[in-house]
């Protein structure tokens, strides 16, 4: 197995604690380094992934490093290939996640700025709530090119979504396909058009009806699970999506998937991150792919990018 390049994931709460594990199992980096405001905290976790190496079988070596808002403990993240951004408040139960955007905004803008300082060539990827907004200003505080940062939502919303599916079907995960684009919130947009069961159209497998609770489920699927939590939010599945989108950037494999990228005259929309597919290679986002939708859905597209268009503009201001 060859290893190669280092990620750092910022944040050791649930969400990059996790991402953190699943990319030292993949076994593709060198490193992993992982940071934390709670001094001892990521050194902590890291010890102890790497206590796992010979029982897992994996030569990826964790780092942890307590950081500091002014920037202190970042030289050990210096020249990362791929950054995931993990750092923020979760929800509490009844929290939407625009809630979040203030206190967010502040934590995201230092961390963007001290990742630019130290790592100027990574990629990185946001998955810090809310998703959208802050894709866009990490991508205007590290300045780096909007290729070389992207989001994560697109790849939870439609695992959620082919999950839910697939129990309602009672077949296997493996025999759906699902696709969710727009925000991350309120304005996702499901696709069933592009759904299928076995091979068929999700419309001559389920009612109308059927697919609506299901869409409406996957857009409430994160906040049922805060509910069920109380404290915190969901991190398996979120996890899975964001290391999959490292991993797909350190091994350049070009891979499509639903991440919230900059979108430039796709779908005739212009200039905002927006959840759309992508394929992802070692520069980040190397093409938004553009997928065949009905009318409705694109509709329902052009208007997530204006609702999230209008709140990514505020975003300089915090
Ligand atoms: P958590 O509370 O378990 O962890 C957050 C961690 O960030 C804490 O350990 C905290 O000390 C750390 N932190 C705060 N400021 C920091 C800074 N300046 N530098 C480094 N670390 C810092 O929360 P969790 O569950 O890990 O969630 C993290 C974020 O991810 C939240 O904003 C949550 O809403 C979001 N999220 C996004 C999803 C998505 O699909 N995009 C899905 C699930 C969660
Ligand atoms: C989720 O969808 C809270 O954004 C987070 O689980």
């Amino acid at each position: 197995m060859s290893r190669s390049g280092k990620v750092t994931v910022v944040g050791a709460g649930f969400y990059g604690s996790t991402t953190a594990l699943r990319l030292a199992e993949y076994d593709v980096f060198e490193t992993v380094v992982l940071t934390d405001i709670v001094e001892g905290k990521p050194e902590g976790l890291a010890l102890d992934i790497n206590q796992s190496r010979s029982i897992e079988k994996f030569e990826t070596k964790l780092i942890g490093a307590t950081t500091t808002s002014e920037g202190g403990g970042y030289e050990k993240t210096a020249n990362s290939d791929v950054v995931v951004i993990t750092a923020g408040l979760p929800r509490k139960p009844g929290m939407s996640r625009m809630d979040l955007i203030g206190v967010n905004a502040g934590i995201v803008r230092g961390v963007a700025e001290n990742i630019a300082k130290h790592s100027p060539n990574a990629v990185v990827i946001v998955v810090s709530n809310p998703l959208d907004e802050m894709t866009a200003l990490a991508q205007l505080a590290t300045k780096f090119p909007y290729n070389r940062v992207m989001g994560q939502a697109g790849m939870l919303d439609t695992a959620r979504f082919t999950n839910f599916v697939a129990e309602k079907c009672n077949v296997e995960v493996s025999a759906v396909k699902t696709l969710t684009l727009g925000s991350h919130g309120e304005t996702m947009v499901p696709v069933p058009s592009q759904c299928t069961v076995n091979g068929k159209a999700l419309a001559e497998v389920l009612s109308q009806q059927e697919i609506a609770e299901l869409v409406d489920k996957t857009r409430n699927g994160g906040a049922e699970i805060v509910a069920l939590l109380k404290t915190g939010s969901a991190y398996y599945a979120p996890s899975a999506a964001a290391a999959r989108m490292a991993k797909a950037v350190i091994t350049n494999s070009n891979e499509v998937m639903p991440v919230c990228a900059w979108v430039n005259g796709e779908y005739g929309i212009t200039g905002v991150y927006l959840g759309v597919e992508a394929q992802i290679g070692k520069s980040g986002v190397n093409k938004v792919i553009e997928t065949k939708l009905t009318s409705d859905e694109l509709s329902s597209l052009k208007i997530a990018a204006e609702a999230v268009r209008s709140k990514q503009a505020d975003v300089k201001d915090l």
